[in-house]
């Protein structure tokens, strides 16, 4: 009955349009063409979404296809969008087909699906058809539209989700799945979203690493095929390669030149991103999670919620799209965004694993004697029976280790009281070592195949947070230390293993395992945000191996690598920076790398700066600068956590890299200066042009943070326009002697 109907509907539209058109034929009416595009647009119906710059077009077609039909710089005259149609030519039978908004598989697809379903009868088709849609402002600048697909034949349905922000021009698109049908139905994929975008040429700049190699960009032009970035791994999903890319469309682009689309999936599990060009030269983009050994089970009347899928285009090049996404990321997703940040010290690479109560009593000292706002008490605390004094015991065991801290950390809280610092704790509540009381306890609470040999990643296991047993256990583990610790200021978490031998012995369905597993973690830092909304906590995983939108909701801060070196640093960084906002990038200034001790904090300094060195073993001089340095930043903070961050020289290309900072009524900002190439004494020849000041303004550059006695060659007395200072720009006179050179800019009245 309800095929008949569909059909009904799908034909009565056919219907008069042949009847109309023998009409016109009949009647040797000249504007056939004008004729048949107002009967059109009565059966078909165009939705424009439209943020700042950019519009973004859906188009319901007659048979109720649902295609996006444009994706592009906004529209003067909103009714132009009608002329769309037309412009782009597909040949053959398959019109219509490429641009699905959501592509079903088993039924007209040809090519890659965001979609593929069994049914409960066995079958494996599926086309979405579209039902209805509505638009709802959420804010001034938010505006949310919902479109609800269905099935033809069977009760399944897809809504799809597009959350515009106007100011920042960028789109969160996901789908929630959901069924009627009695009986099993898997899902054996489901993106979050399915873009169509049409351009002579695409270029795909994505990133690789590994442990200390994060962020390693590389530039592709996409030729035709699929070309895929994805993630298997389970936990630390983003250690090979993070669902961060950047898409330039039409040639590559530069930092202020060219169309880009900067995109990324909010989830911190198994991701998968195809960009499949098709033989019609349209660039299908499928983001979703990753549907490897991921056959999930959905029950009827239940949503499956995709995670979002993010992106913000900019036709004025990668540096207006990065701003773009530090906006929103402040004002929308990282927690805290617009708030404040601790300075620490790090007792990591200071005592690894070898300390104690009267140890840390003296980096308390420390910590104030250096200027920063918080000691941050690294792994090695906790373990009784398996105490943890290497990296191959204890996880899972979170008390304090009697030997090492017999008074508790409690102790160490109230010490760090006494010197007028912040104390803050290293967690890594996800995992547990095999040689651990919780092992012996509860076996079945650890992800593994129960008849294969265990398999570690730096020694332990993940614990099943598919299970809600374990998501409790996790959230009580950070529950306990802050309702036993009161004054505890800050977490780390970390975590260090990827996930292998994926099973859980709690669920039935093993191929909702990667999925449950995250939707997991997410319940527990949500529960735990619910209790403490605003403690700073660092989001680390063996350095930067779990980075994205999902996990940063519940994160003030991440660990961009455990790679220190501040050379490597620089790259890092400078690639990082295209996506997060320099507030959320914790910079610990370390005893990695040949460098001068100024060197190492001019780069810690472009982020949320942080210490884990010896502070008792600095000569006197660098503990000197250390402290003038951080009184300079605690200056600077504001500009470099909440201001505009212009990318100036690109150390890939340049023997140099300079980045400025500037706050938003542009009368202050910072500029950052590193020679990276030493051979031949290359520095800083030409001047190098400033962005965002205002050209109207006068401004003085001042270099700060100098060692020791040393003179700048800078005169800060000049005065420069900020005319002058973008078109013609300003010598940092940086060389082999002078390889970081940080500039003050303040308005001169
Ligand atoms: C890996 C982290 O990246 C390091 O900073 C440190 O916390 C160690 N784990 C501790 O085991």
């Amino acid at each position: 009955m309800k095929l008949l109907n569909v059909n009904r509907k799908f034909y009565q539209p056919i219907m008069m349009k042949a009847f109309m058109l023998l009409f016109v034929i009949t009647f040797g009416c000249t504007s056939l063409y004008a004729q048949q595009q107002e009967l059109k647009l009565k059966t078909e119906a165009q939705i424009v979404l439209e943020t700042q710059h950019q519009a973004l077009v859906l188009q319901v077609e007659e048979n109720k296809d649902f295609n996006m039909s444009y994706l592009g710089p906004k529209l003067r005259d909103q009714q132009e969008y009608k002329l769309l149609r037309g412009m782009y030519k597909q040949t053959g039978d398959y019109t219509g087909m490429y641009a699905a908004a959501y592509t079903g598989s088993g039924a007209r697809n040809l090519l890659e699906p965001a979609i593929s379903v069994i049914h409960a009868d066995g079958n494996q088709s599926l086309d979405l058809k579209y039902v209805r849609h509505e638009q709802r402002p959420i804010d001034k600048n938010i505006t949310e539209l919902q479109v609800d697909l269905k099935d033809a034949v069977y009760p399944f349905e897809v809504s799809l989700y597009y959350r515009m922000y106007s100011a920042e021009d960028l789109i969160e698109q996901w789908a929630v799945i959901r069924h009627q049908e009695k009986g099993r139905v898997e899902l054996t994929k489901y993106a979050s979203a399915n873009l169509s975008l049409k351009a002579d040429d695409f270029w795909l700049r994505h990133y690789h690493g590994d442990w200390i190699t994060e962020m390693q960009a590389e530039e592709t032009k996409l030729t035709h095929g699929i070309k895929t970035i994805d993630s298997k791994l389970g936990t630390r999903a983003n250690l090979f390669q993070p669902s961060a890319f950047m898409l330039s469309i039409g040639r590559p682009s530069s930092e202020n030149e060219g169309t880009v689309l900067l995109g990324g999936l909010e989830w911190s599990g198994n991701f998968k991103i195809d960009f499949e060009l098709d033989p019609q030269d349209n660039l299908r983009i499928l983001a979703g999670m990753n549907n490897y050994a991921s056959t999930y089970v959905l029950k009827a009347q239940e949503d499956f919620i995709t995670p979002k899928f993010l992106y913000t285009l900019s036709n004025e090049g990668m540096g207006k799209a990065s701003r773009n996404l530090h906006n929103w990321a402040r004002n929308y997703k990282l927690l805290d965004g617009q708030g404040d940040r601790l300075t620490l010290l790090n007792n990591w690479e200071a005592t690894y694993f070898d300390f104690n109560e009267h140890k840390l009593f003296a980096l308390l000292k420390d910590t104030k004697k250096l200027g920063v706002d918080l000691f941050l008490l690294d792994d090695g605390w906790f373990g009784n029976k398996y105490p943890r004094n290497a990296d191959t015991s204890a996880l899972g065991d979170w008390e304090e280790n009697k030997e090492k801290l017999p008074n508790g950390l409690i102790s160490l809280v109230r010490e760090a009281s006494r010197n007028e610092v912040k104390f803050g704790i290293w967690v890594e509540p996800e995992m547990v070592s095999p040689k651990s009381e919780l092992y012996e306890k509860h076996p079945n609470w650890v992800v593994k195949q129960a008849d294969r040999p265990e398999y570690y990643f730096r020694n332990q296991l993940v614990l099943d947070l598919s299970n809600p047993e374990v998501q409790d256990v996790v959230f009580k583990t950070l529950d306990d230390l802050f309702v036993k610790n009161p004054g505890l200021a800050y977490v780390k978490w970390d975590c260090n293993a990827v996930i292998y031998n994926a099973h859980s012995p709690y669920l039935k369905e093993q191929g909702n395992f990667y999925v449950d597993y995250v939707r997991g973690l997410y319940k527990v830092l949500a529960k735990f945000r619910k209790k403490y909304p605003k403690v700073p906590m660092m989001l680390c995983s063996g350095g930067g191996g779990r980075v994205d939108y999902g996990s940063l909701a519940y994160f003030t801060e991440y660990w961009p690598s455990d790679n220190t070196d501040p050379l490597e640093r620089i790259f890092m960084q400078y690639e990082y920076s295209y996506f997060y906002p320099a507030i959320a990038s914790a910079n610990h200034v370390t005893d990695w790398g040949k460098q001068s001790m100024k060197f190492k904090v001019d780069v810690a300094m472009m982020g949320k700066l942080g210490f884990d060195i010896v502070v008792s073993e600095l000569p006197e001089e660098e503990l000197a600068f250390c402290q003038e340095a951080i009184k300079n930043y605690n200056q600077l903070k504001p500009i470099i956590w909440r201001g505009d961050q212009y990318r100036l020289a690109d150390p890939k290309s340049e023997d140099y890299a300079s980045i400025c900072y500037v706050n938003e009524d542009k009368s202050e900002g910072v500029m950052f200066n590193y020679q990276v190439n030493y051979r031949q004494n290359k520095g800083s020849l030409m001047p190098i042009k400033l962005q965002g000041l205002d050209p109207q303004k006068q401004y003085r550059l001042e270099e700060i943070n100098l060692y020791g006695q040393k003179q700048s060659p800078i005169n800060s007395q000049a005065v420069y326009s900020g005319d002058f200072l973008m078109k013609v720009g300003f010598n940092p006179q940086l060389s082999t002697n002078r390889t970081s050179v940080v500039l003050k800019i303040s308005e001169s009245r």
